[in-house]
């Protein structure tokens, strides 16, 4: 029997969940809620979702087992406590909560009740990182010694029809993207020791260019550009730059270096590659075929880990855990640059299994 799932929050990202969980043969969607009762209505048209209803309603529906949260950050604290009181497990749209203590509490939450969080992203799961994890179990670069990881731009107020979230505290390059990044560091390299670095805020207003907003003003909150030191468990020693200052670059997504060779990993907002890879001796790049499973977009693949994992015991690997330990390194990143020191992180995490060659 399918996993019956219940989605609350039917907006942009609502449509690739509904696509693959209505494709996968173990996950079911059973019923969809939104704030603005329209949208859901029209998802579950789309992707023939039998029931259209509150999110208290979708709560108490014993039908639903997973609460998938695909609401807006600052809502997925109130909706996931909400979920796991109500009995049931959760799967949130990253991050896991904007506040520290707030993540803290959801995951100490769902442990008291024996619930399961999961928590996006799942493109670690894909074939492209979990080739790099191939590659990296098998030795085939050496010890790892150290990665660094880029993700720059300027901004998203030239595209997004509503940007200015993006600058409110709790927003920021960091927030925003670093969880694809930091959560495909963690799978690759194991967890994080300690964190310093040095944020700051470019620019204090940011002028809107694309529409509805066009012309209008934003005060930036938060810091725009952050590089962020991480001592990982093993020894190595990892450097992101997240930032919304920068017009163009030519650095890559994330490369990983070795005693034996470098990777360069794909871009970890993606399920595919490419993968290349430098043997020490060797005077170029070779392209590694990424031919393991979930090339395509399949967001969503962590719910049906998750769904699977319940059904037949085990851990679930886009987890809790590894999302808390995520967002206490974005947070901790924040400190150490207000703090000009290390921050000593609380948590740490089992590095998720790796997805096995063939399709779940
Ligand atoms: N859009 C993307 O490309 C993208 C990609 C990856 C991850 N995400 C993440 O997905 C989440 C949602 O992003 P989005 O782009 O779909 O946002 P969105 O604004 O398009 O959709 C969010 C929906 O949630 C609803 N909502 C908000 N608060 C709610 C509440 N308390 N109860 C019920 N419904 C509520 C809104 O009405 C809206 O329809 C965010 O956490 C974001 O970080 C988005």
């Amino acid at each position: 029997m399918a996993t019956g799932v219940g989605v609350v929050g039917c907006g942009n990202i609502s449509t690739i969940y509904l696509e693959n969980l209505q494709k996968f043969a173990e996950t079911r969607v059973v019923a969809v809620a939104d704030l603005d009762r329209s949208r859901a209505e029209s998802k579950a048209a789309q992707y023939g979702v039998d029931r259209v209803c509150s999110t208290d309603e979708l709560l108490n529906d014993p039908a639903v087992e997973i609460v998938l949260d695909l609401t807006v950050p600052k809502a997925h604290y109130d909706v996931a406590k909400a979920a796991l009181a109500a009995g049931k497990h959760v799967y949130n749209e990253k991050p896991l909560t904007v506040g520290w203590d707030e993540g803290k509490e959801i995951v100490a939450l769902a442990a008291s009740k024996g619930l399961r969080i999961g928590c996006a992203p799942d493109t670690v799961l894909g074939a492209g990182i979990q080739t790099c994890r191939e590659l990296i179990d098998d030795g085939v670069i050496g010890v790892p010694v150290a990665a660094q990881a880029f993700m720059m731009c300027r901004g998203h107020e030239s595209w997004h029809p509503d940007p200015g979230f993006y600058y409110e505290t709790g927003g920021g390059p960091l927030f925003d993207m670093g969880p694809y990044y930091l959560s495909a560091l963690v799978t690759l390299l194991g967890p994080v020791k300690r964190v310093t670095g040095s944020a700051r805020a470019s620019f204090d207003v940011r002028t809107i260019t694309s529409q509805p907003h066009y012309g209008q003003e934003v005060r930036v909150e938060t810091p725009t550009h952050l590089s962020t030191v991480l001592d990982f468990h093993s020894g190595a020693i990892g450097q992101l730059t997240t930032s919304f200052d920068v017009v163009a670059h030519t650095l890559p997504c994330i490369e990983v270096y070795g005693s034996e060779g470098s990777l360069r990993v794909p871009d970890p907002n993606g399920f595919d590659g490419p993968v290349h890879l430098w043997k020490r001796g060797e005077g170029d790049w070779t392209e590694i075929s990424v031919v393991r499973p979930y090339s395509a977009n399949s967001r969503g693949l962590g719910v049906l880990d998750m769904a699977l994992a319940e059904a037949h015991g085990g851990p679930h690997r886009a987890n809790g855990d590894m999302a808390l330990h995520v967002l206490e390194i974005m947070h901790a990143a924040h400190w150490a640059s207000d703090q000009g020191r290390h921050v000593l992180l609380e948590t740490t995490v089992k590095q998720p299994d790796p997805m096995p060659g063939v399709r779940l």
